[in-house]
């Protein structure tokens, strides 16, 4: 089977040295990949490289056999690929539905942002419930679901999340990774970045070990959380019997 996304030899940074050294990964469909790696890995950098955000100096980045490395971050999202920063990024004095009908901006089709926009609020209800609120005045959990359910409104088949569940207390992280499940499960394919290695692994059907800019550990989600090695360097200590 052909996977989704393909990064193969990926050099990039910022200008001074490169951060990324040579990585290579591949993302089937329909599947949660996480990344795991210690601060400054570049984990974040991967995913600016699939969104286009950074332009690699070497290698290339496909989506499904097309290569995408050249083209902008807007002919990406238009082709599948959203990427959710890790910063919040609601436009926090715009109600909960402006936000949402921002997510299609790059839609010309009123009528289907408009739709989708619909189905987005009823895989995510917070958005229903709270669709006049200005989304600064929600919680960090429940802008995080709004951000989630505004990816939706591009129908997209890619979506990068940079550390979904940082600064949520433990009931919204719950919430944040069981839609994460949900959006796999209704065929998008999720790259995931995540500090809180052990619960981003146990949604993962693939994980990765990123460090010093190279993928050095690949196996299933369920396979890293298992391994003592990953689990002292990673997880911040023992691994846990599968339950
Ligand atoms: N915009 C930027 N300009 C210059 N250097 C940057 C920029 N963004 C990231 N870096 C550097 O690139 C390296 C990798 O950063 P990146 O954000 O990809 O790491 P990360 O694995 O996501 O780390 P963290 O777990 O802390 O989020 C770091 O040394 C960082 O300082
Ligand atoms: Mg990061």
């Amino acid at each position: 089977m052909t996977p989704i996304v393909r990064i193969e030899g990926v050099v990039a940074g910022y200008g001074a040295g490169d951060i990324l050294k040579g990585v290579d990964l591949e993302v089937e469909r329909g599947t949660v990949t996480c990344l795991i790696g210690p601060n400054g890995a570049g984990k974040s950098t991967v995913l600016k490289t699939v969104s286009g955000l950074l332009r690699p100096s070497k290698g290339h980045v496909y989506l499904e056999d097309q290569e995408i490395d050249r083209l902008s971050p807007k002919a990406r999202l238009l082709l599948g690929i959203v990427h959710v920063p890790q910063e919040r990024s609601l436009f926090p004095n715009m109600t909960v539905l402006d936000n949402l009908l921002m997510g299609g901006y790059a839609i010309k089709d009123a009528g289907l942002i408009r739709k989708r926009v619909a189905e987005a609020m009823e895989a995510f209800p917070i958005c229903r419930d709270r669709t006049h609120a200005h989304a600064g005045s929600l919680s960090g959990g429940e802008q995080k679901q709004v951000e989630l359910a505004r990816t939706l409104v591009l129908d997209p088949k890619v979506i990068l999340l940079d550390e979904p569940s940082i600064g949520l207390d433990p009931k919204s992280r719950g919430l944040v990774f069981a839609s994460i499940t949900q959006l796999a499960a209704t065929g998008r394919t999720v790259v995931l970045v995540e500090q809180n290695a052990r619960s981003g692994l146990a949604v993962a059907d693939q994980g990765a070990v990123l460090e010093s800019g190279r993928v050095r550990l690949r196996a299933s989600g369920r396979e890293l959380l298992d391994d003592p090695e990953v689990a002292r360097l990673y997880l911040g200590g023992h691994s846990v019997p599968q339950s």
